[in-house]
């Protein structure tokens, strides 16, 4: 068991050995440098992989992961990452993807201390606290923590929206959608929210920036 890790470094040889029977040329390809069309931000549960559930290869999504998938606007790890993405990438998607059974969700839903977490956890609470209406009335906990984290993920997706990184690209005309979606650990399927921003119309003229 100790020395499981070692199984890592064998499968990686395979996978070189795989790519380079499929493509002789896949990593000469990717040496030249990436072009990715679109930025995932994606909890970091193990069991969310954004290239495999998506079908897509390397090179093809730019990756940024966290406890619940959470766009906080001081967090100068998510804005560099979307900085990068969007001003010198110009990925055409943002993709939020959350995924039911969260325990970073579950976390918030609850009062028991988990240690520095908490702290992060907050941020999920400040969103329970805009949607407790609606979340609140739903008397089963499981499908309240299922509606909890779809709410999450919409509330990223405004927020990306009310950072000065995207409005800049909207005000100059660059092809930028965010999408709100939620992967289901149950059955593998992906469900589209259909919370997509490709402009600031739908946003509180508070955060709209002047140029
Ligand atoms: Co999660």
């Amino acid at each position: 068991m100790k020395r499981s890790y070692l199984k890592l470094l064998k499968n990686n040889k395979a996978w070189v050995a795989e790519q380079n029977r499929n493509d002789p040329n896949f990593f000469k390809e990717l040496a030249q440098g990436q072009n990715p069309e679109y930025l995932w931000i994606g909890c970091s549960d193990s069991r969310v992989p954004a290239n495999q559930i998506t079908g897509t290869k390397s090179g093809e999504v730019f990756v940024h992961r966290n406890i619940a998938n959470m766009v906080v606007h001081s967090d100068m790890n998510m804005l560099s990452v979307l900085s990068y993405a969007v001003e010198v990438l110009k990925v055409k998607h943002i993709i939020v993807c959350g995924h039911y059974g969260c325990g970073g969700v579950l976390a918030a839903m609850g009062n028991k201390q988990f240690g520095l977490i908490d702290n992060w956890l907050r941020h999920i609470k400040d969103v329970y606290r805009l949607h407790y209406k609606e979340l609140d009335a739903l008397a089963d906990k499981e499908l309240r923590a299922r509606r909890f984290v779809e709410v999450n993920v919409i509330q990223q997706v405004y927020d990306l929206a009310k950072t000065s990184i995207v409005q800049n690209a909207w005000r100059k005309k660059q092809p930028l959608h965010v999408h709100g979606w939620v992967y289901d650990v149950k059955d593998g399927l992906i469900k589209d929210l259909k919370v997509s921003f490709t402009g600031m119309k739908d946003l509180h003229a508070i955060y709209h920036f002047e140029k």
